[in-house]
């Protein structure tokens, strides 16, 4: 593949499985202009409450200004600005130690396969707190790892040799750390017995109504319930009984073939399994990333891992339950009548938003494995009313069997006709509402046409009109939308939804592009990704989008974190990362005085030395955010 290094994992999933056109011309364009019409009424409204064609009502409780900083200006530096009165300080970075028998990092070689293995996994992203016997532990996905970066010491950046392979896998994976704070700042606990390292080579069960299927068995585990490893992780998650939730996102573009001709089954193409790997060369040195020697093996991946952190010795369960896609988080919810809800986006270009509800309740003491293991998916369909269904995702509406359903949930979806989505992020639930809230980041696809002048489509054919809560035609900038379930019922079928914000730019467009009225020069953004309810009701938001600071993206600077009032929509930037990073991942203390935040991949186009500065190698890092006076930050 010609300049794989520079695309973006969708881009190169079409480059490589071009998209099927096969959607019907004429009701894409009546429902993309139907649309058009609705949102210039709406923006001459000028009210963002009224997006989505209905206002919710509003029984969140009152918050007034909740802001407890003033905002900062968008940034370009490569450091990280906070608001006054604020201070952030790193607190892991990539390849640091976590055992005295850790190699601490090399800038000239960037470290080696088992220096790797003993250190902190790369490109921060999802993190959970767990408080347990009084330590801070701290779970955090290592999603991917920066060619570029890793093997900066190869030529053109790439491997040069099987160690180099295996260092960039082994700095995949979860990492679990005791944290604590020695009176000047926060660090890793050296030689903590709760430290671990969670790659793509640590055996994992598979659980649930998919684990023993034949479409799981491979020659390395015959019994299809084994699993060796996990990779990709995005988002995460928390379970009420104190467990991680690490889920695996583009965990496709590992898998390649020795023959570049081979052709993979349609279900695999559908999760954008190729016969050409992202560089990363995984095949080279383990045969079970060979699609065209283990077919099965990618049907093993892609699902939400749950670990127990409080256990260093335990075995992480793979949760087929929670359906196969491209996860970005997992937002558990406990219903009022006690069953877990969980909600999840399938992060790909015009494919589905999802929610499990267990059949099960939980209660202390309960077994929780039958709680992820027995329940029903569903995917979301958003009418233009303002209404909204859950298609449950059953064998008799399918016609697909239970396993079936678990491994090739995006078919599944399809054909119960749910609503193609601007790739669904991260999801949070309100701590004082019934709301829940999802970034859906951008869509280039959304209402595009071909060179031949056919609709673009999803990878599995569905079409992408322009309507509901993907307002916009080739969406750069993205937004948020939010559903209140039916009653205040989480498991119920319906929901009402509007779109929180619509990013974008007031400063260089005039038209849709413009963002909604909560947005303005002071606080624009794009690509909403990580997102998260602190205690108080405020809604954190994180940005991986475009930081050219020009053109369309003029004035919005590097990526960033903002917080947005729920109740009157306002929305303030706290937060700017450094170069060419993304800032995902969210979390606080047990005493809620420390906010800790990722930094992800600075410098992916050469262009940082963050955090350490001078000439040295960035690195992804873990920062913790306190206020200088010692107070609350959410
Ligand atoms: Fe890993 Fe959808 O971001
Ligand atoms: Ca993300
Ligand atoms: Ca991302």
């Amino acid at each position: 593949m010609k300049n794989e290094h520079d695309l973006s994992f969708d881009d190169f999933d079409e480059v490589v499985n071009p998209r099927p056109e096969g959607c019907d011309f004429d009701d894409v364009v009546e429902e993309a202009l139907s649309r058009r019409g609705f949102l210039g009424g709406v923006l001459a409204l000028g009210g963002f409450a009224a997006l989505g064609g209905a206002v919710l009502p509003t029984g969140a409780k009152a918050a007034g200004n909740r802001f407890a900083f003033e905002a900062v200006t968008a940034s370009t530096e490569d450091s990280i600005v906070v608001p006054k009165g604020y201070r952030a300080e790193v607190v892991m970075r990539w390849a640091d130690p976590m055992w005295s028998d850790s190699v601490a990092f090399d800038q000239d070689t960037r470290g080696t396969a088992e220096t790797q293995a003993r250190t902190f996994g790369d490109n921060t992203d999802g993190m959970e707190i767990f408080m347990h016997e009084g330590r801070t532990l701290m779970a955090i996905n290592n999603e991917y790892t920066n060619r570029k970066i890793i093997w900066g010491n190869r030529e053109e950046g790439k491997f040069a040799n099987a160690d180099d392979v295996a260092k960039g896998m082994l700095a995949h994976g979860v990492s679990v750390v005791e944290i604590a704070h020695d009176g000047t700042g926060w660090g890793i606990v050296i030689d903590s017995p709760f430290n671990r390292r969670i790659t793509p080579k640590t055996e994992m069960v598979l659980t649930g109504p998919a684990a023993g299927h034949d479409l799981l068995k491979t020659a390395a585990d015959p019994s299809g319930t084994k699993t060796f490893g996990t990779w990709n992780n995005c988002g995460s998650g928390k379970t009420p009984w104190g467990t991680y939730l690490a889920c695996e996102e583009n965990f496709n573009g590992y898998f390649s073939a020795e023959d570049e001709d081979h052709k993979v089954s349609a279900e695999l193409k559908r999760y954008g399994v190729s016969a050409s790997d992202w560089g990363y060369g995984w095949a080279t040195i383990d045969e079970r990333f060979d699609v065209s020697k283990n077919p099965n093996e990618p049907n093993r991946a892609g699902y939400v891992v749950e670990i127990d952190p409080r256990d260093p010795n335990s075995t992480p369960k793979k949760r087929t339950a929670l359906g196969r896609f491209k996860h970005e988080n997992a937002e558990c919810v406990i219903n009022n009548d006690g069953r877990l809800v969980i909600y999840m986006g399938d992060d790909e270009r015009g494919e589905f938003l999802y929610r499990y509800v267990s059949n099960g309740v939980y209660a202390a003491g309960v077994d929780t494995d039958e709680l992820m293991e027995n329940g029903t998916l569903y995917a979301a369909k958003f009418d233009a009313s303002g209404k909204g269904t859950w298609l449950a995702l059953t064998e008799e509406n399918t016609g697909m069997s239970l396993a079936e359903i678990c491994i090739h949930t995006r078919i599944a979806a399809s054909r119960m006709g749910a609503t193609t989505m601007d790739r669904p992020e991260w999801v949070t639930a309100n701590p004082n509402s019934d709301e829940v809230y999802c970034a859906l980041t951008n869509n280039k696809n959304r209402g595009a046409q071909n060179d031949e002048g056919v609709f673009k489509t999803n990878a599995g054919g569905d079409a992408l009109p322009v309507e509901g809560p993907n307002p916009r035609a080739k969406n750069k900038y993205g937004q948020i939308v939010r559903w209140r379930p039916a009653a205040g019922d989480h498991t119920a079928d319906g929901f009402d939804w509007d779109l929180y914000v619509l990013a974008g730019n007031p400063t260089v467009h005039q038209d849709d592009r413009a963002g909604s009225d909560n947005v303005n020069d002071g606080n624009m953004f794009n690509s909403p990704d990580g997102l998260a309810f602190d205690s108080n009701g405020l809604l954190w938001i994180q940005t991986d989008g475009k930081y050219s600071n020009a053109d369309d993206f003029a004035g919005q600077g590097n990526n960033q974190m903002l917080a947005g009032d729920p109740v009157t929509g306002e929305i303030r930037r706290f937060l700017v990362g450094p170069n060419e990073a993304e800032v995902t991942g969210l979390c606080w203390s047990g005493d809620r005085r420390t906010m800790f935040v990722g930094i992800q991949h600075p410098g992916e186009r050469g262009d940082s030395h963050w955090p350490d500065g001078g000439a040295s190698v960035p690195r992804s890092a873990i920062i913790a955010v306190t206020r200088e006076d010692g107070g609350l930050v959410g």
